[in-house]
């Protein structure tokens, strides 16, 4: 399906959140589905996709992290991974000696081409030229994240089929260029890139259909959700993230850089209070000292990532959630 034809896109959302059943529930009952593939392999990508497939998803789209600048140097490794010493012990857990490596972009970006969803989606930055014409020979159409108004008209430049505009609102990582760039509210995106001539794609925040007609008026032609898809049943969220989900109020999210080097937004636990470390290592670095704490501890030191309207999930099946989105915005519009 081209593009144009989707109000609804099921958000990506990388480490585990887009199973195979999100995925192809999503897109069976109407929505662009994505699959996360920022921390996979080349091979889990391919395997991610081929399930996809055999699961009936039809056209979906994959996203990845553009990669920014150089990790940390030796000395900012030590002194972040000495800041990190507290918060082990806090939980519990043993600090490692040796942290894993993240998959590399290249062999993350071959094994996407080959593939050949539908669409690319990324974050984090601009894609170049060259992976750009590349995309296009092989038909696959492009969707590029931006946090501010230059960002957006910089992807605009580039010739994308479709922007993000992803608001502060939103949860997980802000898909600046800049790891510690300033968030933007939607609203104030939508307003500032009207007369760009591109399909926008409006995130963060949205919760409902009565939300998502109402950025439809803005100028959007689509809607991208995250949060409202982690309480599903076939999201891949943990029991204890799924439960803070349904305990969260109003004001349940804050913003940090330490688990990861780069700003994201989730429920408030002590990653963000005086608990956090002070000293923090350029992404993704800071991600891969922090991965083993996250994965072992509990929720006080996981990461759970969700946008400010966290306090409104509901706790559908993907294809009742999806279907009720859209019959709520078609009711709103
Ligand atoms: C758990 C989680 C993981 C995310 N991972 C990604 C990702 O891998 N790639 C990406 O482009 N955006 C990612 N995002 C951001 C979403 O694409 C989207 O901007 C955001 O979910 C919209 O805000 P909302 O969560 O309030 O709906 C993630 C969001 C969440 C909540």
């Amino acid at each position: 399906m081209p593009f144009q034809d989707y109000t609804l896109i099921q958000a990506p959302m990388a480490g585990g959140i887009n199973t195979t059943e999100l995925t192809v529930g999503a897109a069976r009952a109407g929505a662009l589905a994505s699959i996360g593939a920022g921390y996979l392999s080349g091979a889990a990508l391919e395997d991610a996709v081929t399930a996809a497939r055999q699961g009936g998803a039809g056209a979906f789209a994959v996203n990845l992290f553009i990669p920014g600048e150089a990790g940390a140097s030796e000395a900012q490794w030590r002194a972040a991974r000495e800041a990190l010493v507290p918060c082990y012990e806090a939980a519990g857990v043993a600090l490692p000696e040796a942290f894993a490596e993240l998959p590399g972009f290249d062999e993350q970006f071959e094994a996407m081409l080959e593939a050949r969803p539908a669409f690319f989606s990324f974050t984090f930055g601009r894609l170049d030229k060259a992976r750009r014409d590349a995309c296009r020979a092989r038909g696959i159409g492009l969707i590029g994240t931006a946090t501010t108004v230059d960002e957006a008209r910089a992807q605009a430049g580039d010739g994308v089929d479709a922007i993000v505009l992803q608001g502060e609102e939103a949860g997980g990582h802000r898909g600046s260029a800049d790891p510690r760039g300033a968030g933007t509210s939607l609203a104030e995106l939508l307003a500032g890139c009207r007369d760009l001539e591109r399909p926008l794609i409006a995130a963060g925040g949205l919760m409902d259909g009565a939300d998502m007609a109402r950025v439809l008026g803005q100028g959007a032609a689509a809607a991208q959700l995250g949060t409202a898809f982690l309480s599903c049943p076939e999201a891949g969220t943990a029991p204890a993230w799924r439960d803070a989900l349904a305990a969260a109020g109003p004001d349940a999210t804050a913003v940090t850089a330490a688990v990861s080097g780069r700003y994201a937004r989730g429920l408030a636990n002590a990653w963000m209070d005086e608990r956090a470390p002070a000293t923090i290592a350029p992404y993704p670095d800071q991600h891969r000292l922090t991965s083993p704490l996250r994965k072992a501890a509990g929720v006080e030191w996981k990461s759970l990532w969700a946008g400010t309207g966290a306090h409104r999930s509901r706790a559908l099946p993907v294809a009742e959630l999806v279907a009720t989105l859209l019959e709520e915005c078609r009711a709103a519009g």
